[in-house]
């Protein structure tokens, strides 16, 4: 009998990385120059005002040892082997980015997890594997709405059931915040599509967003947000 396969796209990893990547944030993951600079703990703690450790142990701790997971992009400092550790000694780790110089840099991080999978892949592409986990750690904030939309959408439909999605990224800080007037001028200079973010609810970007029961953690004045999403079985 003749089965009609329908291949699942996936971005080649020779086709040009997204515009808004290029145009915007070339300097911080498409140069490598700056990478060796950038993928540093401390320059990653300056740049969450020292908030890093504390975002990414309250990420890595919503996983489990066994598990596979998914990391949705590539993150400086050693974001990659904390989430690694912690998914001994039976599960692995899965990072994918859409820039191949990202995965060269996260591959050799990732050396001593032998079980640890990289791959070059667009996120906004639809995924061909389920995991029992997703974490995605401050990618949403640098993607235009539409393809946010998409990301999430693709990273929903990812997660088995009873398996968890983790989001960290920025979110609207409380109105008396000292540092509020500053993040705009950031935002408005480096970062043009995070306010978009501070607008939304990441557990209704798309409607498999109904399929999770959701909750959610503010950090550092409502400047970081942890939403975490359970699929129901
Ligand atoms: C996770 S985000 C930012 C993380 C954080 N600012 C840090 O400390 O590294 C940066 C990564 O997202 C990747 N990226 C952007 N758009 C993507 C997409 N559509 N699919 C997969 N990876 C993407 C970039 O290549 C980059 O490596």
């Amino acid at each position: 009998m003749l089965m009609s396969l329908t291949p699942v796209p996936q971005r080649m990893p020779e086709a040009p990385p997204p515009a808004y990547l290029s145009d915007t944030y070339h300097w911080a993951y498409l140069n490598c120059r700056t990478l060796p600079w950038l993928d540093q703990p401390w320059v990653v703690s300056a740049i969450l005002w020292g908030n890093a450790r504390r975002l990414m142990r309250s990420a890595v701790e919503e996983f489990g040892p066994g598990q596979q997971v998914l990391q949705a992009a590539a993150v400086y400092g050693d974001f990659s082997q904390r989430l690694a550790a912690r998914l001994e000694p039976h599960g692995s780790l899965e990072v994918v980015d859409v820039a191949p110089i990202q995965i060269a840099n996260v591959r050799r991080k990732l050396a001593p997890w032998a079980r640890s999978l990289t791959r070059v892949a667009d996120l906004s592409l639809p995924l061909d594997k389920t995991y029992d986990g997703v974490c995605c750690f401050f990618l949403l904030h640098e993607v235009p709405p539409a393809t946010r939309r998409a990301i999430v959408d693709n990273l929903l439909q990812s997660v088995k059931p009873g398996g968890k999605i983790v989001f960290v990224d920025y979110h609207k800080p409380r109105w008396w915040h000292p540092l509020a007037p500053l993040m705009r001028l950031i935002f408005k200079y480096l970062e043009p599509y995070a306010p978009s973010l501070q607008q939304e609810d990441i557990a209704r970007l798309s409607p498999e967003g109904e399929c999770f029961d959701w909750s959610y953690t503010r950090f550092f004045g409502g400047l970081y947000q942890k939403r975490v999403g359970i699929r129901k079985a």
